[in-house]
Protein backbone atom coordinates (compact mmCIF):
# COMPACT_ATOMS: atom_id res chain seq x y z
CA UNK A 1 0.00 0.00 0.00
CA UNK A 2 0.97 3.49 -0.52
CA UNK A 3 2.82 5.52 2.38
CA UNK A 4 1.90 8.50 -0.01
CA UNK A 5 4.82 9.56 -1.42
CA UNK A 6 6.91 9.75 -4.73
CA UNK A 7 4.50 9.04 -7.09
CA UNK A 8 1.93 7.50 -5.19
CA UNK A 9 -1.29 8.84 -5.05
CA UNK A 10 -2.32 9.72 -1.69
CA UNK A 11 -4.63 11.94 -0.15
CA UNK A 12 -8.27 11.71 0.85
CA UNK A 13 -9.76 13.97 2.55
CA UNK A 14 -9.29 17.97 2.89
CA UNK A 15 -11.75 18.96 0.87
CA UNK A 16 -11.64 22.61 0.14
CA UNK A 17 -15.45 23.63 0.57
CA UNK A 18 -17.30 21.24 2.36
CA UNK A 19 -19.84 19.87 0.34
CA UNK A 20 -24.00 21.44 0.48
CA UNK A 21 -25.61 18.85 2.94
CA UNK A 22 -29.41 17.82 2.83
CA UNK A 23 -28.86 19.09 -1.11
CA UNK A 24 -32.05 18.03 -2.71
CA UNK A 25 -30.95 16.23 -6.23
CA UNK A 26 -33.51 17.93 -8.38
CA UNK A 27 -33.00 16.51 -11.83
CA UNK A 28 -29.36 15.62 -11.22
CA UNK A 29 -28.66 13.87 -14.95
CA UNK A 30 -26.61 10.41 -14.66
CA UNK A 31 -23.09 10.66 -14.90
CA UNK A 32 -21.02 8.98 -17.75
CA UNK A 33 -18.32 7.23 -15.31
CA UNK A 34 -15.28 5.69 -17.34
CA UNK A 35 -11.93 4.95 -17.51
CA UNK A 36 -9.93 8.11 -17.87
CA UNK A 37 -7.49 8.80 -20.98
CA UNK A 38 -4.31 11.73 -21.07
CA UNK A 39 -6.98 13.77 -22.47
CA UNK A 40 -8.99 13.72 -19.12
CA UNK A 41 -5.74 15.32 -17.48
CA UNK A 42 -6.37 18.74 -17.36
CA UNK A 43 -9.10 18.90 -15.40
CA UNK A 44 -7.98 15.54 -13.43
CA UNK A 45 -5.59 17.98 -12.18
CA UNK A 46 -8.28 21.38 -12.10
CA UNK A 47 -10.23 19.07 -10.37
CA UNK A 48 -7.63 17.81 -7.55
CA UNK A 49 -7.29 21.39 -6.90
CA UNK A 50 -10.86 22.73 -6.14
CA UNK A 51 -11.42 19.41 -4.27
CA UNK A 52 -8.34 18.92 -2.13
CA UNK A 53 -6.99 21.68 0.06
CA UNK A 54 -4.19 19.44 1.04
CA UNK A 55 -2.23 16.09 0.02
CA UNK A 56 -3.20 16.97 -3.72
CA UNK A 57 -1.89 14.48 -6.62
CA UNK A 58 0.58 15.93 -9.12
CA UNK A 59 0.08 16.32 -12.15
CA UNK A 60 2.92 13.58 -12.63
CA UNK A 61 0.82 10.65 -10.36
CA UNK A 62 -2.07 11.61 -11.93
CA UNK A 63 -0.52 10.77 -15.78
CA UNK A 64 0.68 7.56 -13.79
CA UNK A 65 -2.19 6.56 -12.94
CA UNK A 66 -3.89 6.66 -15.86
CA UNK A 67 -1.00 4.81 -17.68
CA UNK A 68 -0.16 2.20 -14.95
CA UNK A 69 -1.92 -1.62 -15.47
CA UNK A 70 -2.63 -1.67 -12.16
CA UNK A 71 -4.76 1.56 -11.42
CA UNK A 72 -7.70 2.55 -12.96
CA UNK A 73 -9.01 6.32 -12.84
CA UNK A 74 -12.33 6.82 -13.20
CA UNK A 75 -13.71 10.06 -14.95
CA UNK A 76 -17.25 10.91 -14.31
CA UNK A 77 -18.89 13.09 -16.90
CA UNK A 78 -21.87 15.19 -16.63
CA UNK A 79 -23.99 17.24 -19.62
CA UNK A 80 -23.86 20.92 -18.53
CA UNK A 81 -27.20 22.56 -20.30
CA UNK A 82 -25.76 25.91 -20.85
CA UNK A 83 -25.14 24.43 -24.05
CA UNK A 84 -21.50 23.79 -23.72
CA UNK A 85 -20.48 21.28 -26.47
CA UNK A 86 -18.34 18.39 -24.25
CA UNK A 87 -19.53 16.97 -20.98
CA UNK A 88 -17.75 18.46 -17.94
CA UNK A 89 -15.72 16.36 -15.70
CA UNK A 90 -17.85 16.28 -12.10
CA UNK A 91 -15.65 13.78 -10.27
CA UNK A 92 -13.07 10.97 -10.06
CA UNK A 93 -11.66 8.48 -8.49
CA UNK A 94 -8.09 6.36 -8.53
CA UNK A 95 -8.32 2.56 -7.56
CA UNK A 96 -5.21 0.63 -6.98
CA UNK A 97 -4.92 -2.99 -7.17
CA UNK A 98 -1.63 -5.41 -6.65
CA UNK A 99 -0.74 -8.46 -8.64
CA UNK A 100 -1.47 -11.44 -6.08
CA UNK A 101 -3.42 -9.77 -3.99
CA UNK A 102 -7.42 -9.55 -3.73
CA UNK A 103 -7.84 -6.43 -1.88
CA UNK A 104 -8.03 -3.16 -3.65
CA UNK A 105 -7.16 0.56 -2.55
CA UNK A 106 -9.49 3.63 -3.55
CA UNK A 107 -6.39 5.77 -3.30
CA UNK A 108 -8.75 8.86 -4.04
CA UNK A 109 -12.32 9.96 -4.88
CA UNK A 110 -13.24 13.65 -5.59
CA UNK A 111 -16.53 15.72 -6.57
CA UNK A 112 -16.22 18.84 -7.64
CA UNK A 113 -17.01 21.26 -4.98
CA UNK A 114 -20.08 22.79 -6.56
CA UNK A 115 -21.68 19.12 -7.60
CA UNK A 116 -21.25 17.93 -3.74
CA UNK A 117 -23.94 16.30 -1.51
CA UNK A 118 -25.99 15.35 -4.81
CA UNK A 119 -24.98 11.83 -4.98
CA UNK A 120 -22.14 12.04 -7.25
CA UNK A 121 -19.59 10.56 -4.84
CA UNK A 122 -22.01 7.15 -3.86
CA UNK A 123 -22.47 6.72 -7.85
CA UNK A 124 -18.42 6.71 -8.58
CA UNK A 125 -17.70 4.82 -5.47
CA UNK A 126 -20.53 2.10 -7.25
CA UNK A 127 -18.45 2.52 -10.08
CA UNK A 128 -14.75 2.17 -8.54
CA UNK A 129 -16.16 -1.21 -6.86
CA UNK A 130 -17.35 -2.22 -9.76
CA UNK A 131 -14.23 -2.13 -11.23
CA UNK A 132 -12.50 -3.71 -8.52
CA UNK A 133 -14.59 -6.66 -8.49
CA UNK A 134 -14.10 -6.60 -12.09
CA UNK A 135 -10.76 -7.26 -11.43
CA UNK A 136 -11.35 -10.43 -9.15
CA UNK A 137 -10.80 -7.91 -6.03
CA UNK A 138 -13.22 -9.44 -3.15
CA UNK A 139 -12.76 -6.16 -0.59
CA UNK A 140 -11.23 -2.18 -1.27
CA UNK A 141 -9.60 -0.80 1.68
CA UNK A 142 -9.20 3.37 1.47
CA UNK A 143 -7.91 6.03 3.76
CA UNK A 144 -9.81 9.17 4.76
CA UNK A 145 -8.86 12.22 7.35
CA UNK A 146 -10.55 11.86 10.56
CA UNK A 147 -11.95 15.17 9.99
CA UNK A 148 -13.46 14.55 6.76
CA UNK A 149 -16.92 14.50 7.62
CA UNK A 150 -18.82 13.68 4.34
CA UNK A 151 -16.03 10.98 3.18
CA UNK A 152 -16.48 8.80 6.46
CA UNK A 153 -20.08 9.40 6.13
CA UNK A 154 -20.04 8.39 2.39
CA UNK A 155 -18.32 5.26 3.41
CA UNK A 156 -19.90 4.35 6.58
CA UNK A 157 -23.64 4.45 5.27
CA UNK A 158 -21.93 2.25 2.23
CA UNK A 159 -20.77 -0.38 4.92
CA UNK A 160 -17.30 0.26 5.00
CA UNK A 161 -16.05 -0.89 8.59
CA UNK A 162 -12.74 1.13 10.47
CA UNK A 163 -10.48 -1.43 10.74
CA UNK A 164 -7.05 0.78 11.80
CA UNK A 165 -5.96 4.56 12.15
CA UNK A 166 -2.55 5.82 11.10
CA UNK A 167 -1.71 8.85 13.28
CA UNK A 168 0.29 11.30 11.59
CA UNK A 169 -0.60 10.55 8.29
CA UNK A 170 -1.41 13.43 6.40
CA UNK A 171 0.93 16.57 5.40
CA UNK A 172 -1.15 18.34 7.88
CA UNK A 173 -0.32 15.49 10.50
CA UNK A 174 -3.80 14.50 10.50
CA UNK A 175 -4.56 10.64 11.21
CA UNK A 176 -6.14 8.90 8.75
CA UNK A 177 -9.15 6.27 9.36
CA UNK A 178 -8.50 2.85 7.62
CA UNK A 179 -11.80 1.49 5.95
CA UNK A 180 -12.18 -1.95 4.54
CA UNK A 181 -15.79 -3.65 2.82
CA UNK A 182 -16.07 -6.72 1.12
CA UNK A 183 -17.17 -6.15 -2.24
C1 LIG B 1 -16.31 12.99 -0.13
C2 LIG B 1 -16.99 13.32 -1.46
C3 LIG B 1 -16.35 12.54 -2.57
C4 LIG B 1 -18.47 12.95 -1.35
O1 LIG B 1 -19.07 13.23 -2.60
P1 LIG B 1 -20.58 13.70 -2.69
O2 LIG B 1 -21.01 13.66 -4.10
O3 LIG B 1 -20.75 14.97 -1.96
O4 LIG B 1 -21.24 12.49 -1.92
P2 LIG B 1 -22.77 12.17 -1.75
O5 LIG B 1 -23.61 13.27 -2.30
O6 LIG B 1 -22.95 10.80 -2.28
O7 LIG B 1 -22.93 12.26 -0.15
C5 LIG B 1 -22.19 11.49 0.71
C6 LIG B 1 -22.78 11.60 2.10
O8 LIG B 1 -22.08 12.61 2.83
C7 LIG B 1 -23.01 13.54 3.36
N1 LIG B 1 -22.36 14.84 3.40
C8 LIG B 1 -22.21 15.70 2.38
N2 LIG B 1 -21.51 16.76 2.81
C9 LIG B 1 -21.22 16.55 4.13
C10 LIG B 1 -20.51 17.26 5.11
N3 LIG B 1 -19.95 18.45 4.85
N4 LIG B 1 -20.40 16.72 6.35
C11 LIG B 1 -20.93 15.52 6.63
N5 LIG B 1 -21.62 14.79 5.73
C12 LIG B 1 -21.76 15.30 4.49
C13 LIG B 1 -24.17 13.48 2.44
O9 LIG B 1 -25.34 13.96 3.08
C14 LIG B 1 -24.22 12.01 2.13
O10 LIG B 1 -24.81 11.31 3.19
P3 LIG B 1 -26.25 10.64 2.98
O11 LIG B 1 -26.07 9.62 1.90
O12 LIG B 1 -26.55 10.04 4.29
O13 LIG B 1 -27.16 11.76 2.59
C15 LIG B 1 -16.91 14.84 -1.75
O14 LIG B 1 -17.43 15.53 -0.63
C16 LIG B 1 -15.53 15.33 -2.06
O15 LIG B 1 -15.07 15.24 -3.18
N6 LIG B 1 -14.87 15.92 -1.05
C17 LIG B 1 -13.55 16.50 -1.26
C18 LIG B 1 -12.54 15.45 -1.59
C19 LIG B 1 -12.48 14.38 -0.53
O16 LIG B 1 -12.48 14.67 0.65
N7 LIG B 1 -12.35 13.13 -1.01
C20 LIG B 1 -12.01 12.00 -0.24
C21 LIG B 1 -12.91 11.53 0.77
S1 LIG B 1 -12.09 10.24 1.65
Amino acid sequence: MSDGRGEQIHRDGAGVSAPIRHAVAVDLPEPVIRAATLADLDALVALEHAAFATDRAERRAIRHAILSPTMDVLAALLDVPDGAPDPVLVGAAVLERRRGSRIARLASIAVAPNRGGLGLGGKILDAAEAQARAHGCDRLRLEVRADNGAGIRLYERRGYVRFAVRPDYYEDGMEAWRYERAL
